[in-house]
């Protein structure tokens, strides 16, 4: 053989047996292999555990990590706060929002209200699939979101997170952001389960409320969650429902959420929400958080525990304690791990880890950010069609108000993201209204609670004075997150102190007074909305809201949003005056299922504004409605000159019953962009869930056979069109 031959020959020859060799090494684990289903990998990487690594499992390993583990390699589950953006996982409000801590900053969506008030379910879908895709450029694999809590009383300092008053609106929308989630594999974490109605003593008050009300006005959309989302993680509340924590709650966790509905993935403690180590996972609770040295830290201070915090229960050793004692098996142990490492391999966290340093606030981001904001707005009065403004003829515009060259992009608490920057009122108007308006700006008042820097009286005197000499005054109001946040409930519906004042004297200097109002719930409007030309709700529209604002009040963007929760006249009008907050830590949920509209409309009371109104720059007209079970079909068309959408609302009403039903209630809705002159038909499918109702008697859903009245329209209190049909079983 030729001496180079050997060679390749010798090489060759070492080759094959490092290969061999290579080959006869002990394969990977199972549970490493990605090619292998999940159940099989979490069920291999469970028998490897000892029983302390698996106790160690049920506790965070710090503010927002899970814990993990190096001899498995088991990678933590690292948290971010959300829902309408990434906020934070550095440490509790108190630390983030100190002006030493280093902000996280990511783009400021809307908040859940304004994207329920934009009933478009394709847009939350897009808008949590770029917050998912900033959890991942951040480094991180779940948002603590999405809240679809239901907004029982106007005062709820939360009611901006949720989507609203409506289980049926909440559930779609929640069932969308869900997705939206999932699909780029960050973990949600739909929250908080269940009825987490007020800020009220969150984690002392015992809520009363009866099994149909729960399950058909505060369940439905965490059931959808389950069952139509498949969400991965749910986490349990702060507050008591008949008599027990949340997050020590068989009923809630086990009988329903585990048994009734199939979930299969994990339950997460709300922060400081766990008061026992058996009673918590014999319910079914899986995760507890905060954990480790960050949780000791904070569980030590006295404003966590005089806040009623409960922290530390399920730590490694004190799960192992309870398994010994025979509190708990290590079968129900068992089960919270493979809950936990189930939803892991689902999201791929074994296979792809999230690293820090990808984008954040891109262009594509800004532009969902403005699109959900557009949606958002629901114009709520425009007498004489004053808006939309002409950017080529309104000369001379006053913009005044505490929120006017403030943006308020969200409420307060673990939802506030910090945005890159944010558009305020007065600039999006100033962008919107062109090179030729002259715009003048004053305060006239200043925001409850922060300083200002003239007194009042001479702010006010400013403020009319600029508005006596403009075309129009926008008078932008409000609340701000000190107002209206999480940790507290706001005492009155009444806009902060001086604004009704200010919005009066502006309205008493200018007949072409428009009012936009940043806020996240109802405000009362009844002392002045007589004598403005126009209202726009804005809520609080993330990092664009200003942009969004100057598109609306100048007709870039035809208005197209509808209010997603029922605007009272006054407190006493809401169905749950009087039970509200309850006495001695207790609250009765007395009005049961007529929340919002239900209860408005069961007790003949006149809103202010009716839940899914909204007007447009342009008119619908509705026509042919057809039902051939289950299908609805309705035409509308636009018979103005302007494109605008169309959220088209179907209501059910229940044929007499054996017991008390809603006289209507939402079953259906879907959003139509229409050119002008553009009739487009909107199809709506029912089904046996939407005929239904919670019967206690036997703990389940019945449909009982009888004539329905199918009503479609503009609102709840809008029926443009109705027409019935026979359900037969
Ligand atoms: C809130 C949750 C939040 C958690 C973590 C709690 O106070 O209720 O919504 O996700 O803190 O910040």
């Amino acid at each position: 053989m030729p001496p180079k031959l050997a060679t390749l020959f010798l090489f060759l020859s070492v080759a094959a047996v490092v290969g061999v060799r290579l080959r006869a090494q002990p394969a990977a684990p199972p549970y490493k292999n990605p090619a292998l289903p999940v159940d099989q990998r979490v069920e291999d990487l469970l028998a490897r555990m000892t029983p302390p690594e698996k106790a160690g499992m049920l506790s965070g390993s710090g503010w927002m990590e899970s814990q993990p583990n190096a001899r498995l390699g088991i990678p933590a589950i690292k948290m971010a706060d959300g829902p309408m953006g990434v906020r934070n996982w550095r440490g509790s409000s108190a630390v983030t929002n100190a002006a030493s801590t280093v902000p996280v900053t990511a783009t400021a969506f809307p908040a859940g209200i304004g994207m329920g008030a934009s009933w478009d379910v394709e847009l939350v879908t897009r808008a949590a699939g770029a917050i998912a895709q900033e959890v991942k450029a951040l480094g991180r694999d779940m948002i603590l979101g999405p809240t679809v809590n239901i907004n029982r009383v106007p005062l709820w300092g939360r009611n901006f997170e949720g989507y609203g008053e409506d289980p049926y609106l909440s559930a779609r929308m929640g069932v969308a952001y869900i997705r939206g989630v999932q699909a780029e594999g960050v973990i949600p974490s739909v929250k908080h389960f269940a009825a987490n109605n007020a800020e009220y003593e969150r984690h002392r008050i015992d809520e009363s409320i009866d099994e149909r009300t729960l399950h058909e006005i505060y369940f439905p959309a965490f059931k959808a969650a389950v069952q139509e989302a498949g969400v991965w993680a749910v986490m349990s509340a702060y507050n008591k429902v008949n008599g027990k924590w949340c997050a020590e709650n068989p009923y809630l966790l086990k009988e329903t959420l585990r048994k009734r509905w199939g979930f299969r993935g994990f339950v997460i403690s709300d922060w400081g929400s766990t008061y026992s180590t058996d009673a918590t996972i014999n319910a079914g609770m899986d995760l507890e958080m905060p954990g480790g040295e960050a949780m000791r830290i904070w569980a030590n201070k006295p404003e966590t525990r005089r806040d009623g915090n409960g922290a530390g229960w399920l730590t490694a050793d004190k799960v192992m304690a309870a398994v010994s004692a025979g509190g708990v098996t290590q079968a129900a142990v068992d089960d919270a791990v493979r809950r936990i490492l189930r939803v892991m391999f689902t999201a791929g966290l074994f296979d792809r880890v999230h690293d820090p340093g990808g984008d954040v606030d891109t262009p594509e981001q800004r532009q969902i950010a403005r699109r959900a904001a557009n949606e958002s707005i629901v114009l709520l009065k425009n007498s004489g069609a004053l808006l939309p403004l002409s950017a080529g003829t309104t000369r001379k515009i006053a913009v005044i108000g505490p929120n006017a060259a403030v943006a308020r992009t969200g409420g307060g608490g673990s939802s506030l993201v910090r945005p890159k920057y944010a558009v305020t009122p007065l600039d999006g108007i100033r962008e919107a209204a062109g090179p030729k308006a002259d715009i003048v700006h004053a305060l006239g008042v200043v925001m409850e609670g922060e300083d200002a820097a003239k007194p009042p009286r001479e702010l006010l005197e400013d403020a009319v004075a600029v508005a006596a000499h403009s075309d129009v005054a926008i008078v932008v109001v409000g609340n701000a997150p000190k107002i209206e946040g999480e940790g507290f409930d706001r005492k009155s519906m009444d806009l902060p102190a001086g604004q009704d004042e200010l919005i009066e004297t502006i309205a008493g200097a200018n007949k072409n007074t428009i009012v936009v109002v940043a806020a996240g719930a109802p405000v009362s409007m009844t002392r002045w909305i007589g004598q403005v030309a126009a209202v726009v709700y804005a809520w609080y529209g993330g990092q664009e809201a200003g942009h969004a604002i100057g598109d609306v009040l100048f007709g870039a963007v035809n208005p197209s949003g509808k209010l997603p929760v029922t605007f009272p006249k006054a407190l006493r009008d809401s169905p749950v005056y009087g039970h509200y907050p309850g006495a001695n830590l207790h609250v009765q949920y007395a009005e049961g299922i007529y929340v919002g509209y239900r209860g408005f409309d069961k007790y003949n009371v006149e809103p202010l504004f009716p839940f899914g109104y909204g007007l447009s720059y342009t008119k619908f007209d509705y026509s042919r409605l057809k039902i051939a079970f289950p299908t609805v079909t309705v035409s509308v068309r636009n018979k103005g000159t302007r494109a605008g959408a169309e959220v088209v609302q179907l209501y059910l009403q229940p044929p007499p019953s054996r017991v008390d039903r809603p006289v209507k209630e939402l079953k259906g809705f879907g959003r139509v962009m229409l050119q002008p002159g553009e009739t487009k038909t909107v199809s709506f499918t029912l089904d046996k869930a939407a005929v239904s109702f919670y019967d206690s008697a036997v703990h389940d859903w019945v449909a009982e056979p009888g004539r329905f009245t199918v009503l479609v329209g503009a609102s709840s209190r809008d029926i443009r069109a109705k027409a019935e049909f026979e359900f037969v079983r």
